[in-house]
This record gives structure tokens, sequence and C-alpha cells, in this order.
């Protein structure tokens, strides 16, 4: 036994991918299609889509908002854990994008549980009328607003509910002083890590699957 975790290696990524993070074969066409498209690589890993399927049945969600989906890939995972009521907004600013994932979410006959929001969703979180209503929060937008929309979003979450972000080890360089790439995401990363950690009202952890998943439990 070891007090330290296991570094991931290629080989052991790749057992994942074959086994307990098997996607299925829309998710990967969506993925070749997407960077066909001209989109660039950067959605969730497949044991981040893993696990959030796991918890979105393992806490029977029904209604979850998403900042920031690009090709659809995370939104499509997600929503395919979903029950039949449930519910998924996605939040993309790039209409070519939209265009896109909506062509994919009937594709995957997802229609009724995934609605395409094309807006910034800095404008668009303020506006939403909900409180208390969403299972999940899942940000994997623009870094330097995580903050933002914490702030933004908290009030729509249930009690009991998630706020999830992606990249908590900030593209791998969170205990880099000086980052070789993206620094002003980085320090923004690092701030929003320490705001979050501080927050009274929420319970909050970082899962060290792909660039690192926080999770944040709204209290009360
Ligand atoms: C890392 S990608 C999302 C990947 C996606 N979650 C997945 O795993 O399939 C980030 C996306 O956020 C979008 N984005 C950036 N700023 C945004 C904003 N202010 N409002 C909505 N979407 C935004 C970008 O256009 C991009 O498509």
């Amino acid at each position: 036994m070891s007090s330290f975790p296991t570094p991931v290696t290629q080989e052991i990524f790749n057992y994942l991918k074959s086994s307990f993070a098997r996607e299925d074969d829309f998710l990967s066409n969506l993925k070749l299609e997407s960077a066909l498209n001209g989109m660039p690589e950067i959605t969730i890993s497949v044991d981040q889509g893993a696990f959030l399927r796991f918890l979105i049945k393992a806490m029977k969600m029904q209604y979850i908002i998403e900042i920031g989906s690009l090709g659809g890939y995370s939104a499509i995972t997600m929503a395919q854990a979903l029950p039949d009521e449930g519910q998924l907004i996605a939040i993309e600013i790039n209409s070519d994008y939209v265009k896109f994932i909506k062509e994919q979410v009937k594709k995957a006959g997802l229609q009724n549980k995934i609605t395409v929001i094309n807006a910034d969703a800095k404008s668009y979180l303020p506006k939403l009328d909900a409180k208390c209503t969403f299972d999940m929060i899942f940000v994997d937008a623009d870094k330097m607003n995580y903050k933002y929309y914490f702030d933004k979003s908290k009030d729509l979450l249930k009690v009991g509910g998630i706020f999830a972000a992606d990249n908590g080890l900030a593209f791998g360089e969170i205990v880099n002083e000086k980052p070789s790439r993206n620094p002003f995401e980085v320090r923004a990363i690092k701030d929003f890590n320490d705001y979050i950690l501080k927050q009274e009202d929420f319970h909050t952890c970082l899962l060290t699957i792909g660039d690192g998943l926080i999770l944040s439990l709204k209290l009360k």
C-alpha cells in the first residue's frame, strides 16, 4: 500500500479506455467528426466521462447545466446517463459549434434531453430564473471566468447539488510558478481553487482524473 497515487501511464490509460472508461461508438465518432470540422481536441477525458455518468446515476440527477460544450461530447456523455425525463442545458458561445452540436444531438436521438443555447454564459446565466432547480452545474469554458460562473450559478443549484469544473490542475501547471503556457488562465484557476475551497456552504474536493475534476457539494 502507498499513500502516493499510482501515476496513470499511457498503458494504464489504455487499460482504462478498454475497460472502466470505455466510450461507445457514437462518442468516439463524435470526436473524429469534431476534429474533421476543425474543432480543437479539448473534450473531457474518457475517465472523466465515465465518472460523470456514474455520479449522475448515483445521485439520480435530473437537471444539469453545462457551460462550454464545444462539439457536444461531454453534453451527450452526461445526457446518456440522465433518466428519460432529465434535461441538460448546454451553453456554447460559438455559433458554428452550436450548429454541429445540434446535429449530433439529433443523431444521438437526445433532442428531448438536451437543449443547446447559443450564448455567452456570462450574460445568459444571470438571466436564468430557476433558483435551486439544478442537480449539477458543469463548467468547462473560459478559465478566466470560473469564479464568476460559480458566483452566478450557485443559487441555481439544489441543496445537495454539485458544482463541477474541469481543469482544476491547470493543464498540469497548477504548482508551476512560471507556467510555460496560458499563464493568465493558470493564475485564474489557482485563484478559483483557493476561492472555492473557502466557501463554507460547499464541501469541495478535486479528483485527479483528466486535468483535475473539481467537485463542490452544496451543503445548505
Ligand atoms: C474545453 S471546451 C469544452 C469541451 C466540452 N465540455 C467537452 O468536453 O466536450 C470549451 C468551450 O467553451 C466555450 N466557451 C468559451 N467561453 C464561453 C462563454 N463565455 N460562454 C459559453 N461558452 C464558452 C468555447 O467556445 C469552447 O467550445
